[in-house]
């Protein structure tokens, strides 16, 4: 039976010629996946045989990469804000850039316990996909309130999933809403603070995203709406300022793409004219994430 390395040296070799990125990264992972260890271990023990069943197990997966199928599909995880979350294309993978949206809730949330003198706070998100950031925030912050909601049925079963992998199903509630559609008042009008990394694709941009995004990430998650993709956004906007104006909303923070901030900050002012907005930059000084607060 071939070894470790000899599997190693042949998948890399093959994902080489057909020019995918990083072929030695994928080559560990997959074999790593296939021999349930570590990437690190399989390294350290390049010597062992793989069985036949092995073999044929990540024949399969091989096939599902050259297929450009993203990584963490094929191997149902993804790394996010030191957690391991369970993925599948019902959901789209999270992104690293997200861990923004847990940062600004955590400082916030700070800020607040300083102000508001032990009054609970209730975190709202739109649209959590696979529960990532939502899972994180009430991994963080143990004495806040979690709901979140998604549009999609299925993202909302991975989300039950990774919140009861991470220990936190007991805390996070999950309804079903079309942005705050579906939601009630009651609920709204404790909204402390408020998430969302809706899609933000234009429609007529998504032919052209990798192979990976547009064959394999669910299109809802992908599909922002109107002419520039921040459609959902707007109407996200619109309906806070209708249904969350009580007093006790203090942040809203929004995900948005890179070079949608201007754009994303002249919706918002449209909308509340008379408050404080800013756009959030990511580790890379890219525009991430409007934020407004009150
Ligand atoms: C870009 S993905 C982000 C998922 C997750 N928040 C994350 O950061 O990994 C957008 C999510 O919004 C959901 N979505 C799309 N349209 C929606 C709508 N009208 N109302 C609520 N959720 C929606 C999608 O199903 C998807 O899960």
């Amino acid at each position: 039976m071939p070894t470790i390395r000899e599997c190693l040296h042949k998948v890399a070799g093959r994902f080489d010629a057909a020019r995918l990125d990083q072929p030695n990264m994928l080559a560990r992972s997959l074999v790593a996946h296939t021999v349930g260890r570590a990437r690190e271990w399989v390294l350290a023990h390049d010597e062992e045989e793989l069985m036949s069943s092995q073999i044929a197990q990540l024949e399969g997966y091989v096939t599902r990469i050259m297929a450009h199928e993203p990584l963490a599909y094929v191997v149902r995880q993804r790394a996010f804000y030191g957690m391991n979350l369970f993925v599948d294309d019902r959901v789209l993978i999270p992104r690293p850039e997200t861990e923004l949206l847990v940062e600004l809730v955590c400082e916030k949330t700070a800020r607040l316990a300083g102000l508001a003198g032990g009054q609970p706070i209730h975190i709202l998100e739109i649209g959590t996909g696979s529960g990532a950031a939502i899972i994180a925030i009430a991994r963080e912050l143990p004495h806040v309130n979690v709901l979140a909601t998604d549009i999609s049925a299925n993202a909302l079963e991975v989300a039950q999933l990774n919140a009861a992998n991470q220990g936190v199903a007991h805390r996070l509630v999950l309804v079903r809403s079309n942005l705050l559609e579906d939601l009630e008042q009651l609920v709204l009008d404790q909204v402390t603070i408020l998430i969302a990394n809706l899609p933000y694709i234009a429609p007529a941009e998504i032919a052209a995203l990798q192979t990976e995004i547009v064959n394999h990430e669910p299109h809802v998650a992908l599909d922002g709406g109107g002419t520039d993709g921040l459609e959902l956004i707007r109407t996200l906007l619109s309906q806070i300022k209708l249904r969350c104006s009580n007093g006790r909303l203090r942040g809203v923070y929004l995900e948005h793409g890179a070079l949608q901030g201007s754009a994303a900050l002249a919706a918002a002012r449209v909308v509340f004219s008379d408050t404080v907005l800013r756009t959030v930059k990511d580790l890379a000084g890219l525009d991430r994430v409007l934020a407004i607060e009150f």
